[in-house]
């Protein structure tokens, strides 16, 4: 059991740790869109997002106005207001659809993405705010399937023994390789699972698959094309490696989409990434806490897709489940500063700059490295930050 306090001033706040069921149908409210593609580009889309020293850190794909995508990030920035004013930066060497995460076991973050040398393709840094501070492209995985798009949209996670790649395909399924978490960074090779099969429009692309905070649960989202644009169904596991049960699968009852997103910007809700509670391999989300960052458009933009006007938009959930968990224990501190006491963690190790050290449920490290110190980002992380 671990309790956080974050004490500010005189004022002292105790925060005890609690998780939300997923809610019986899903209410969102929605920003209007957040930024607009710099000029020359038509559109940033394919969010991925990690919380990276107390604010957001976005990459993107983006597309120009001729037939080129490519990727890009914003400079890290504080509140969703200030996305618009982010500096967008072009990356030299393309990573379309990315995932950003930082991968505990090596120390290392992760830059997947699609349309490299191989089927995919990842890249490692010691800086993620350094757009253009990614290695060289490495192989992360040769999976063939025979689609119109062959395989795409990639996701990564981890439980503590294997890492995971979900993709889809735009062909009705949802597709699955793994190795031990000890591998990792790697290939997964060619051989891969298929974990889902429907229609095609069902399953079409943008799995992302999440760790449900303080609980042995996994949450998959997928983009659906629907009849009034292009929304999220939902899957849940008990398992990375077993199989999926339907949440909210319709349009009209979604995940998220034109019927629940309270948008009016867009009709499509479409790929994008699920706020995070920690920036590491387990993706873990807060399901009382839900936000998701997506990419919608004018409803009144139509023409070839490759060309829309997608932009950046954030939901969030506005009636999340039934709240359980928390205890009565918990302390606090006085001063400017904000602290971690940790009942749970490991005091005998030490954890790496931007590695995770405490928050809910946390087993691992406490003690952070030489030049950096344990700063609290929510009830469920803390963060080895200089
Ligand atoms: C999707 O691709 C898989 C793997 O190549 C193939 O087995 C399947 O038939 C395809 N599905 C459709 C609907 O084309
Ligand atoms: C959405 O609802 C939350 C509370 O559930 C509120 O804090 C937030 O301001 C709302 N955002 C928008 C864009 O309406």
């Amino acid at each position: 059991m671990i309790c956080l306090s974050i004490a500010l001033l005189a004022s002292v706040a105790t925060v005890m740790a609690q998780t939300c069921a997923l809610p019986s149908s899903y209410k969102w409210n929605s920003t209007a869109a957040l930024a607009s593609p710099k000029s020359g580009w038509v559109s940033v889309k394919d969010f991925t997002h990690v919380p990276f020293n107390g604010q957001h850190l976005v990459y993107a794909s983006n597309h120009d106005t001729g037939s080129t995508w490519g990727s890009m990030a914003f400079s890290s920035f504080t509140d969703w207001s200030s996305m618009a004013s982010a500096t967008q930066t072009g990356m030299t060497s393309s990573s379309v659809a990315p995932t950003l995460f930082f991968h505990t076991p090596k120390n290392i973050w992760i830059l997947a993405h699609q349309w490299g040398p191989t089927t995919f393709t990842y890249m490692t840094s010691t800086n993620p705010a350094n757009a253009n501070g990614w290695s060289g492209a490495n192989t992360l995985s040769t999976a063939s399937i025979s689609s119109g798009t062959g395989a795409i949209d990639q996701c990564l996670i981890g439980d503590s023994t294997n890492m995971y790649l979900f993709f889809a395909g735009d062909n009705g399924s949802i597709y699955r390789q793994s190795m031990p978490i000890g591998n990792f960074p790697s290939s997964f090779g060619s051989s891969f699972t298929t974990v889902m099969s429907g229609a095609t429009n069902d399953l079409f692309e943008a799995v992302q698959v999440y760790t449900l905070q303080g609980q042995t649960k996994y949450l998959m989202l997928v983009e659906s094309i629907g009849a009034n644009g292009r929304y999220f169904r939902s899957y849940t596991a008990t398992s990375l490696s077993g199989s999926w049960t339907a949440d909210h699968t319709s349009e009209s009852a979604p995940f998220a989409g034109k019927a629940n997103s309270g948008a009016t910007w867009t009709n499509d809700i479409s790929s994008g990434d699920l706020i995070r509670a920690t920036n590491d391999q387990t993706f873990t989300v807060d399901p009382c806490n839900l936000q998701l960052l997506y990419q919608g458009r004018s409803p009144t933009s139509s023409g070839t897709y490759d060309l829309l006007p997608y932009r950046p938009g954030l939901l969030t959930l506005t009636n999340p489940g039934a709240r359980s968990g928390g205890s009565a224990t918990g302390s606090s501190t006085t001063g400017t500063s904000t602290t971690t006491s940790s009942t749970g963690g490991s005091t005998g190790c030490t954890a790496p700059l931007f590695g995770q050290c405490g928050g809910s449920g946390f087993t691992g490290c406490t003690v952070c490295a030489s030049g950096s110190s344990c700063t609290f980002s929510s009830a469920y992380y803390s963060q080895c930050l200089q």
